[in-house]
């Protein structure tokens, strides 16, 4: 056997890896400036391509699909190899995700400033990017599926199982909700119109969390938290009825992101009861995830890699817990279009998705570089310095969100609306403040990562591990 085939094939996750830490500090760089010109609005200085409306999908496309994503290809990657204990299928197709995903992000970097949007929330490139994401798609489903294919080993670990379907789902979500009649190079319309086209956008949006910001995740937890604890998962059974359970229950709760609106009313309430049911596996999840520590409950008072992924489950379980009780239409009629929803978003997107990627990525890096990571001291800085970033993000936007929900719906006895738009807005100031500063902890955070890594990378070189032979396996 030649040293091709005996070690792993690392080069597209130390890639993947990298441009992780790099696009998260983008994307919450652009994170921080927009929530600044919230409070601030000078900031938007009078130029349309640095305005709050063109700045905002930026930020999303490149922390969900940038950031995410990027750490999501690393991750997926690393564990389908190592828990088949085979070579990477197709490394050259590796590479091609690679230079593709990094490509549907440099025209997401230009297209959406200069305003060219399909105007679909998360899904806001034009056809020619999304034809371009479809191809870069289908490669990673080769190369993932052509490694389980090949695996030496019976047994398919429960990550891969999330991983998996995060794959096939979200290929089926984009190829569906991107359907559209071009009119030129960089317009077209939906496929589909009015309330129908509303209805295939947030069963691809509430999926698109469930599948790309949720079970994604999830196969990073099963795999990330039992190395780093060094114990086998609480509960393998319960990780599997976890599984089907999301799986079967997200696909239906998209319609809570339509209440109250021309949607037909049972389409709504469908949404809510599946919404409600999903704390189940949810919570299931989360317990597997956290009990997975039990008996070495002292390694996380030393170990900060472990305070990171920890901490993202227990947010994990927060935001799980709030997303149902706002799916409920009276509770919904509350929080609707105010900053709760942006609240409840950062607590699941910094609290569980970051953190639980930030936690992964100080395990993998120096794995990826045959070294020790440089600095244990820094990671406990960063835990803490993003920890009470989030906290302030979060509590911030609870405030105001409730606060703006109120004085929207107060009447005085004639009937007329106590408080004008205007009042809400003022009113909300203060604490645009503080999320602004929450955020730019959080960011502050990332740059130090950023350090630690940099000098990691210095002092290691990049290496494939073996692969144990089947003799070694088990
Ligand atoms: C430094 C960190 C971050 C800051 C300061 C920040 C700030 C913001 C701001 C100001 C908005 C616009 C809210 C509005 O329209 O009222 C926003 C939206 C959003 N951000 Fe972030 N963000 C950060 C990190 C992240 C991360 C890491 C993710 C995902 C992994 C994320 C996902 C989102 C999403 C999905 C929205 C849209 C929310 C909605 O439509 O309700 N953000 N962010
Ligand atoms: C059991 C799980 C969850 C349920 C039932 C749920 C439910 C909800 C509800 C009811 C809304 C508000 C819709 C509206 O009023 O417009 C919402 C918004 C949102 N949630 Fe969740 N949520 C869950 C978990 C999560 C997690 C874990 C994340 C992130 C990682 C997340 C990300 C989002 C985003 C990005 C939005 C904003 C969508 C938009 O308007 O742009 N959710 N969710």
């Amino acid at each position: 056997m030649n040293n091709e085939t005996m070690t792993y094939e690392y080069s597209v996750v130390r890639q993947f890896a990298i441009m992780t830490v790099v696009l998260g500090i983008v994307g919450m760089l652009i994170g921080v400036f927009i929530a600044s010109q919230m409070a601030w609005p000078a900031l938007n200085f009078d130029t349309p391509w640095l305005s709050f409306g063109r700045l905002r999908p930026l930020h999303t496309n490149a922390v969900i699909f940038g950031f995410g994503g990027s750490a999501l290809f690393a991750t997926s990657y690393y564990v389908v190899q190592r828990t088949c204990h085979t070579r990477l299928f197709a490394p050259q197709l590796a590479q091609f995700t690679f230079w593709g995903w990094m490509l549907v992000i440099v025209l997401a970097v230009v297209t959406l400033p200069l305003g060219i949007t399909s105007s679909k929330e998360y899904a806001e490139l034009e056809w020619p990017i999304d034809i371009l994401i479809t191809v870069v798609w289908v490669s990673y489903a080769v190369v993932f599926f052509g490694t389980i294919a090949k695996r030496k080993v019976k047994h398919i670990y429960v990550a891969n199982w999330f991983f998996g379907a995060f794959i096939l789902t979200v290929a089926m979500l984009h190829v569906v909700n991107s359907a559209a009649i071009p009119v030129n190079l960089i317009k077209s319309y939906s496929a589909y119109s009015g309330v129908q086209d509303a209805m295939v956008q947030w069963w691809y949006g509430h999926n698109a969390v469930g599948f790309f910001l949720t079970a994604g995740f999830l196969g990073i937890m099963y795999y990330f938290i039992p190395k780093q604890a060094e114990r086998p998962v609480y509960s393998y059974r319960l990780s599997v009825v976890h599984f089907w359970a999301l799986s079967f229950t997200y696909i239906w709760a998209g319609p809570h992101h339509l209440h109250y609106t021309a949607l037909p009313d049972w389409t709504q309430s469908l949404g809510m009861v599946f919404s409600l049911i999903l704390l189940a596996p949810s919570w299931g999840g989360m317990i597997n995830g956290i009990m997975t520590l039990s008996g070495a409950w002292e390694k996380l008072r030393s170990d900060p890699i472990l305070k990171f992924l920890i901490v993202s489950v227990s947010f994990y379980g927060m935001s799980t817990f709030e997303g149902p009780m706002m799916a409920i239409k009276t509770v919904n009629a509350l929080s609707h279009y105010t900053d709760w929803t942006v609240g409840h978003v950062h607590s699941g997107a910094l609290g569980w998705v970051a953190m639980i990627s930030i936690g992964a990525m100080y395990y993998l890096i120096p794995k990826l570089f045959d070294t020790e990571i440089y600095s244990k001291k820094l990671i406990e800085t960063h835990f803490w310095i993003a920890t009470i970033g989030i906290v302030l993000y979060i509590t911030s936007m609870w405030i105001s969100g409730i606060m703006q929900g109120l004085m929207w719906r107060a009447i005085n006895d004639d009937g007329t609306l106590t408080y004008s738009f205007v009042e809400s807005v003022q009113a909300m100031h203060p604490f645009y403040i503080v999320r602004a500063s929450g955020g730019l902890l959080f960011l502050t955070g990332m740059l130090i990562m950023a350090y630690n890594i940099a000098r990691t990378i210095a002092q290691g070189k990049a290496a494939n591990a073996v692969i144990p032979q089947p003799a070694a396996a088990h």
